[in-house]
């Protein structure tokens, strides 16, 4: 689309969410509110975008400079027309601005670009993206004279018929560069509030003959985020639209309204997710995979045919097609697990290569390893992999390898293929291939013993 930058406009603390995170980086479905406007104006392919910051800076700047946008700092809130000044307009680098709010979470690429197409059909120099509500609240008023676009007024200076009306002001403008610097100057702190009202842009222009028009948008370009109550129904309505989204896919959801889902996570046709999952970032989960309930994945690739049981907890992790998991896994970072492969409960994995078909079935904690194809690794099993020098140390253990339970590995030793390690041992030296590895005691029965540690005669 032709030429447009774009203004967002955050300074503000946002007093009503009572929290002293700056409102814009409140976290909406585990993304900062104001994220999700940069994105959008990023699919509008916005030649440069500038946000207002002010309360808050610092973090502001953290989250969006990275993000491509420019920030420009309004030192003290007067109003939404002296926070475009502080953007400097005069040199934004595209015919066209689009201004808007930084706290519409549900602001969508799709909306805007249909708006924009109309403000740029109209030839208008200012046009404001109005939606009508059922419940009008506080947004300000479009007030119309014969159809035709008169003012916007603010709730604080409506009269009460005023107040009637349910078409508002989205908070969303697009106005030609040239109106803009020409009309900025000309608003005044002149209304209830003391402040410079942006909105005022709408009134100075048709009093001054250019083409000012109300392009009537979607209500979801409406919706701001003001208190944690509206915080928490945009991260619910953004987690609900994933849910559909998968459902559309041929996902199986049992339950859409409890699963948690991020925009870019994907997942493939057949899968069935239960209630009370988490999935966030860079994840896949092919086809066919189950994710029982209250399963955390984070930035996993997850294979098909899966069965991920209840209360694991994946980080950044590969898994491979048809492997088993859980109940209660803890797979933590650059681990890779091997098809067909079983991780029981209450084993903790990190940075293990778990070959294909190997078994670690219960209470097991294996770090800094590698595990070849087929071995089983008994319960209590237990890498040794950080030593007293507090460097991580490696544990290689071959394929076809049987593990007995309660066994530590002291790395860095290593196992061939092939062979026993007996239960309870603990392993400092390496052990070669087809080999019995044992270091235990040896047991001693001593008769009668117990007896006389419990003080008793033979014959009592
Ligand atoms: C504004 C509009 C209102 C519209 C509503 C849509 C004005 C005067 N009113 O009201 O017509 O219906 O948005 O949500 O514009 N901000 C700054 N600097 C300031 C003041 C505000 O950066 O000096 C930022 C805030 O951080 C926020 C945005 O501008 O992101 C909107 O400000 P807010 O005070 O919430 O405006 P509303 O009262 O909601
Ligand atoms: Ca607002």
């Amino acid at each position: 689309m032709p030429d447009l930058s774009a203004i967002v406009m955050a300074a503000g603390k946002g007093t009503r969410m009572k929290s002293p995170l700056p409102k814009v980086l409140h976290p909406v479905a585990g993304k900062p509110l104001i994220s999700y406007v940069i994105r959008a104006l990023k699919a509008l392919e916005a030649k440069e975008i500038r946000a207002v910051v002010g309360y808050g800076e610092k973090l502001l700047r953290q989250v969006v400079e990275p993000m491509g946008v420019a920030c420009c700092f309004q030192g003290e809130q007067k109003g939404t027309g002296h926070a475009v000044q502080c953007a400097d307009p005069a040199t934004i680098p595209s015919e066209n601005v689009l201004i808007c709010n930084g706290d519409h979470p549900l602001i969508g690429a799709r909306a805007l670009k249909k708006a924009y197409k109309e403000f740029l059909e109209s030839k208008a120099e200012i046009g404001v993206v109005s939606a009508t509500l059922a419940d009008p609240g506080h947004f300000g008023r479009i007030v119309r004279n014969q159809g035709l676009l008169q003012a916007i007024v603010e709730v604080k200076d409506a009269s009460a018929s005023t107040l009637q009306i349910k078409e508002v002001n989205t908070g969303i403008y697009f106005v030609k560069r040239e109106a803009l610097v020409s009309y900025l100057d000309r608003i005044t702190p002149d209304n209830n509030q003391g402040e410079y009202y942006l909105t005022d842009l709408i009134s100075i222009g048709i009093a001054d003959g250019a083409r000012v028009i109300a392009i009537e948008g979607e209500a979801s370009l409406s919706f701001g985020v003001n208190t944690q109550r509206e915080l928490a129904l945009a991260t619910k309505a953004l987690f609900r639209e994933k849910a559909f989204q998968l459902m559309d896919q041929g996902v199986v959801l049992m339950d859409p309204e409890n699963v948690y889902i991020e925009a870019e996570v994907e997942v493939g046709e057949g899968a069935m997710i239960y209630p009370g999952c988490v999935m966030k970032g860079d994840t896949k989960i092919g086809p066919f995979s189950v994710i029982e309930p209250n399963v955390f994945i984070n930035d996993c690739q997850i294979g098909q045919s899966v069965q991920i049981r209840a209360g694991s907890y994946l980080e950044s992790a590969t898994i491979g097609d048809s492997a088993q998991l859980g109940p209660y896994a803890r797979i933590r970072p650059q681990t890779v697990i091997g098809e067909e492969a079983k991780v029981g409960n209450f084993v903790e994995m990190k940075k293990v290569n778990f070959g294909k078909g190997a078994k670690a079935g219960h209470l097991t904690y294996l770090g800094d390893a590698d595990i070849g194809e087929n071995t089983n690794i008994g319960c209590g099993t237990i890498t040794c992999n950080y030593a007293a020098d507090r460097k991580k140390y490696k544990t290689v253990i071959g394929k076809d390898v049987f593990v007995g339970s309660d066994t530590q590995f002291v790395a860095p030793v290593s196992v061939g293929d092939g062979a026993i390690v007996a239960s309870g041992s603990t392993i400092t030296k390496d052990i070669p291939a087809e080999a019995l590895g044992i270091a235990r005691g040896r047991q001693e029965n001593k008769e009668g013993m117990a007896r006389r540690f419990k003080g008793q005669s033979k014959d009592s």
